[in-house]
């Protein structure tokens, strides 16, 4: 049975991993708008991936006997003004998660609850996979500064992304 905090704080990261597959989603329109149909591809899949996530809690609080509480979900910004803009905001993004999970594993030990706490191992180890890559490709656009070439080389590698990646 899961003690009220825990199910509490479930649900809440349920709707933040729903929310990032939202953003992640308006950054991709935010692409396609701008032509750059590679780069938008490669988050649409990671909109995929962020409701893949949002799913894991879902399945695990109905696991766990736990209440499903869907809650509103935050609309995204609109547009941002270049592609560094949207990585900026990617990679706070991702770090903001990461303090999230951290927070619920704290909050999962303090409670002895060790099996929500070896389930979100799964997600301590993914964040760290996200903010690299973020950052990764932050980085890339930074040094590509104003190159147009460049940022047409990087959407045509982002658009090979796999739906598995
Ligand atoms: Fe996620
Ligand atoms: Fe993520």
């Amino acid at each position: 049975m899961l003690k009220e905090k825990v199910q509490k704080s479930l649900n809440q990261q349920m709707n933040a991993e729903f929310y990032s597959s939202y953003l992640y989603l308006a950054m991709s329109a935010y692409f396609e708008s701008d032509n750059f149909s590679g780069i938008a591809k490669w988050m649409k899949i990671q909109s995929q991936e962020e409701y893949s996530h949002a799913m894991k809690f879902y399945n695990y609080l109905l696991q766990a006997a736990g209440k499903i509480n869907l809650s509103l979900i935050e609309a995204p910004k609109v547009g941002w003004n270049s592609a560094e803009e949207v990585f900026q905001d990617t990679v706070k993004h991702e770090q903001k998660i990461t303090k999230s999970i951290y927070d619920l594993v704290d909050l999962a030990a303090e409670e002895k609850d060790h099996a929500t706490n070896i389930f979100l191992q799964w997600f301590v180890t993914e964040q760290v996979e996200e903010e690299a890559t973020a950052m990764k490709i932050l980085d890339r656009i930074k040094l590509i500064g104003e190159n147009k070439n460049g940022l047409f080389y990087l959407d045509h590698e982002l658009g090979k992304r796999g739906a598995s990646n």
